[in-house]
């Protein structure tokens, strides 16, 4: 829990009121203003929360200003180069690291979940081979309500951990196969004796004609992609799920909540639009217009993949990836792809450029993941489902905790009502 050391006091009207200023364990401290509506019959405004804790949370820390990501206290460096991703969800949903038998049972528990209910097969069907596999996401995830009714009672500890390992097992395979359904493949069921991250690309590559060996060095590159995804603190697919969490809402309708909130272009569904952005520039020689695009206040084009609403020295997972990208181009022997070329360029250009460096905006994570999936042999369209099955570790960890959290409430934000007072109702022949 947080401490109360000192208090801070607004004065409004000539009456003061003391707030208690919390502090955490590491971070700015924060101003509690629970009972200032309640005190002083007046609300804070802040849309976009860039100055709120809508929280108290154990699991991810980030300093913006140094470019620092730790999960449950460790660095992301060190995970990345050490750990692998199902050790990073034990830790993130348990808080410490395991040991070798609580890793071999957890490995165990999620290898077992792997395979979805038959009957969801058909319900894929229902979608148009055409559709995004976001939205096949969206649907399947949420619908798994509707297949799993034994995991759905959130009081029920057993019941929310059996959730947890649902989901975080189905998930691969639920993407693996919203692509599958896309392309009009049959569809891969899991292989058990594979870790989770091969596992994947065998349920992604495979076909049932032949065989497919799947290349250690990209099944590592993929887990390092999911470790550096598992979780981000409070952002805004993460705040949507601890919110329709807090209604009590169950955990697959939350999880599909989520998915639908990442899909956005400025969160986790900027590594689609960053590759599709790099392939719409095509070439070195049209940079320059897309710079000056981007800094137009006019128009509304962004550099897709450059600023992070914290992160403002630089992105620690986009150094990792940018490592990662150059390895599994290296291996695939792809040095003169145009796309490659553009995106190099770009991120030379953009980071000597006045505009860019003034507003700190550096390549994020999602610049460098696209061109690594690309790479893979990913179309964009799996780039943020991909995301999203690394990000649901982080987003069950949060709602666990959130559960868990007796001073928890139904998310309820209030507003600055702008619009009309009290008026009459007019009838039609009197407009
Ligand atoms: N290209 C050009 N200018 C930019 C960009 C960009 N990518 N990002 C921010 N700016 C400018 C804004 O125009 C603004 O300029 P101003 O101060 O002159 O008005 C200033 O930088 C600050 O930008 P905000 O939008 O206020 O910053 P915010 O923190 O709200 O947005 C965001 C962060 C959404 C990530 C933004 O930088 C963006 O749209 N980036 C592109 C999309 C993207 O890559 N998203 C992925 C985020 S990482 C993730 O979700 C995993």
């Amino acid at each position: 829990m947080a401490e109360t050391k000192r208090t801070a006091t607004l004065t409004l009207d000539g009456k003061t009121y003391d707030l208690p200023v919390l502090s955490p364990s590491v971070g700015p401290d924060v101003l509690d203003i629970r009972k200032l509506y309640a005190q002083a019959d007046v609300f804070t405004f802040d849309p976009g929360f860039t100055s709120t804790a809508a929280c108290e949370s154990e699991i991810t820390y980030i300093d913006g200003d140094k470019g620092e990501l730790l999960y449950r206290g460790y660095p992301i460096e060190q995970l990345a180069e050490k750990s692998h991703y199902l050790e990073v969800c034990y830790l993130l949903l348990n808080g410490e690291l395991p040991t070798e038998k609580q890793m071999t049972d957890f490995e165990f528990r999620i290898t077992r979940h792997t395979m979805l209910h038959e009957q969801i097969h058909m319900f894929f069907r229902g979608f148009r081979r055409d559709s995004h596999p976001m939205a096949t996401m969206v649907g399947v995830v949420g619908a798994m309500s509707a297949f799993y009714h034994d995991s759905l009672d959130i009081n029920d500890p057993w019941q929310r951990e059996v959730a947890a390992m649902r989901m975080i097992a189905k998930l691969p395979t639920i993407a693996a196969m919203a692509y599958k359904y896309s392309i009009g493949q049959p569809f891969v069921y899991p292989r058990n004796d594979l870790d989770y991250a091969a596992n994947f690309l065998h349920m992604c590559f495979s076909v049932p004609a032949e065989p497919y060996v799947v290349k250690p060095e990209l099944a590592k590159a993929m887990d390092r992609i999911m470790m550096l995804h598992a979780d981000h603190e409070q952002n805004a697919s993460t705040s949507t799920v601890r919110l329709a969490g807090s209604s009590g809402a169950n955990p697959f309708a939350c999880v599909a909540a989520g998915i639908a909130c990442l899909w956005g272009p400025a969160h986790g569904g900027a590594n689609q639009a960053c590759l599709e952005m790099l392939r719409e520039i095509g070439s070195v020689d049209r940079i320059p217009e897309f710079i000056a695009r981007a800094k137009d206040k006019n128009d509304p084009f962004r550099l897709m993949g450059f600023g992070h609403r914290v992160y403002k020295n630089f992105d620690p997972r986009a150094k990792v990836m940018k490592e990662s990208a150059d390895e599994v181009l290296d291996l695939l022997g792809i040095h003169d792809n145009p796309i490659l070329q553009v995106a190099k360029e770009l991120e030379r250009i953009a980071l000597e450029d006045d505009y860019f460096v003034s507003k700190k905006l550096y390549p994020n994570v999602d610049f460098y993941s696209g061109i690594i999936l690309e790479a893979m042999g990913f179309p964009t369209s799996m780039f943020t489902p991909i995301f999203a099955l690394s990000r649901t570790v982080g987003w069950i960890s949060q709602w666990k905790e959130m559960l868990g959290d007796p001073t928890g409430k139904i998310g309820r934000p209030r507003q600055l009502y702008t619009g009309h007072v009290a008026r009459d109702y007019v009838p039609v022949p009197s407009r």
